[in-house]
């Protein structure tokens, strides 16, 4: 049995390996390649067009499953390049095509919708949507797209297969990935690249790492119903509110007593509401917070205890707790897992494009992201890139309403993306 597990795996490594290996162009090849690519978006013309989608997306942000007017713009962007898309795919979003329609096809991924939180920074392109910002970057990512799709369909006859261009929907917390896959918008895609901002690393930085690099987050809302009551009586009631605050301690030691303390996980509560009074017990106290690992299998297993320490430690105050992951709603989101393979490749071409010394190997993050979802569906990788510039205005951090980001990462992200799915078709054995 060992013997044939042995054997299955070496073979399922060998059919790996001759399905696709990463970038085999020489390197002054992908030099010139990247380096006509960055000069082609870096071209006052293309640059300040980069710009203009960006302002427009930034000034009108909508939020998750809500992104019809982003969606408009990309698709009549696409248009006036000759691009053809199918759309609408899970609602809003929009799969571009690029090349001849052959096999094999490598993906690019964007993702559309801002969050509710009101812009604080002070700009002309301000957002006009009261409580609604583009704070995680996604104008960015969606410009950035459309910028790699003008320059691959300047040489889509080139291209040695088809490049899938993905706008989706709802990253944020609502899972759009999921549903793009869900539709079959990406069955025979082999393999996707995404990018994300980040506001720490320096314009012209690009970061990633191998295998996991950010959380599977699950959200969950308790419920413990008990016997209100006068408080001077405690005896006559079943107190909801000692049987929350033993339900959140507990909580507390799955990952201090139940977690191999070198694997990262999180249980935090974020809110606890119940009673009005001082002096009365209350019927019911809820409570809700969020959960993550670093693997898929991390995160499962943090749900199931979580359920069980609520529900049994309401018993043992003589309460009823329920929880509620709300799957429906606000589905728990996989761990994000780079492939091997994938990951050098883009990080190979990012060095490339923009020198060693610009590349960083990041740490893991508790922080989630949708993306996962592509991740474990086909070989995938998720990089940073850097949108730091000090001579702006001091930038916030993602999620934040002060958030500014140096429009000069606009060519880069476009140049990176094209130059990773050119050279991954090139590298594709035919
Ligand atoms: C808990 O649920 C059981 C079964 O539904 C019910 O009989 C009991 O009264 C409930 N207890 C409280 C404190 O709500
Ligand atoms: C930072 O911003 C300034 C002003 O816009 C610009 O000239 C410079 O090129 C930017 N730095 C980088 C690294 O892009």
């Amino acid at each position: 049995m060992k013997r044939l597990r042995l054997l299955l795996l070496l073979l399922s490594v060998f059919i790996c390996r001759i399905k696709w290996a990463p970038v085999s162009g020489s390197g002054s090849e992908l030099i010139q390649l990247t380096r006509e690519l960055l000069v082609s978006a870096r071209e006052p013309e293309f640059s300040d067009w980069l710009k203009s989608v960006r302002r427009r997306i930034h000034e009108n942000p909508e939020l998750a499953f809500e992104e019809h007017d982003t969606s408009q713009l990309i698709r009549s962007e696409l248009e006036s390049l000759g691009i053809k898309y199918q759309w609408p795919v899970a609602e809003t979003g929009i799969v571009g095509s690029i090349g001849a329609g052959v096999q094999p096809w490598f993906a690019l991924r964007a993702d559309m919708d801002a969050l509710p939180i009101q812009e604080l920074v002070e700009w002309e392109h301000k957002s006009k949507n009261p409580g609604k910002m583009h704070a995680c970057g996604h104008d960015a990512h969606v410009t950035m797209l459309l910028g790699a799709a003008k320059l691959l369909q300047q040489r889509s006859t080139q291209l040695k297969g088809t490049v899938k261009l993905v706008f989706q929907p709802g990253e944020e917390g609502r899972a759009g990935a999921f549903h793009m896959l869900k539709e079959g918008a990406l069955d025979e895609i082999q393999a996707i690249f995404g990018l994300h901002i980040a506001p720490e690393l320096p314009t012209g930085a690009i970061g990633s790492r191998p295998g996991p690099i950010l959380a599977g987050s699950g959200r969950f809302l308790a419920t413990i119903r008990g016997k209100g009551g006068h408080a001077a009586n405690p005896h006559k009631t079943k107190d909801p509110v000692l049987a929350a605050s033993s339900a959140i301690v507990s909580l507390q030691h799955i990952v201090s007593r139940e977690t191999d303390p070198l694997e990262a996980r999180v249980v935090s509560i974020g809110f606890v509401e119940g009673g009005r009074a001082e002096n009365v017990i209350p019927e019911t106290v809820r409570f809700g917070g969020t959960c993550r690992s670093m693997s898929s299998e991390g995160l499962l297993d943090l749900m199931q205890r979580i359920k069980e320490v609520i529900e049994k430690q309401a018993a043992v105050h003589g309460c009823n707790g329920t929880v509620d992951f709300m799957k429906d709603k606000l589905m728990p989101y996989p761990a994000t897992v780079n492939d091997e393979a994938l990951y050098k490749h883009a990080k190979k071409v990012g060095e490339h494009l923009l020198g060693e010394s610009n590349f960083h190997l990041l740490s893991m993050s508790m922080a989630a992201e949708d993306f996962s979802f592509y991740s474990q569906k086909m070989p995938a990788s998720f990089f940073m890139i850097g949108t730091k510039n000090e001579s702006l205005k001091p930038g916030g951090q993602l999620h934040s309403p002060y958030l500014v980001l140096d429009e000069e990462v606009l060519p880069i992200g476009a140049a990176l993306h094209a130059a990773v799915a050119i050279s991954y078709l090139d590298g594709h054995p035919v």
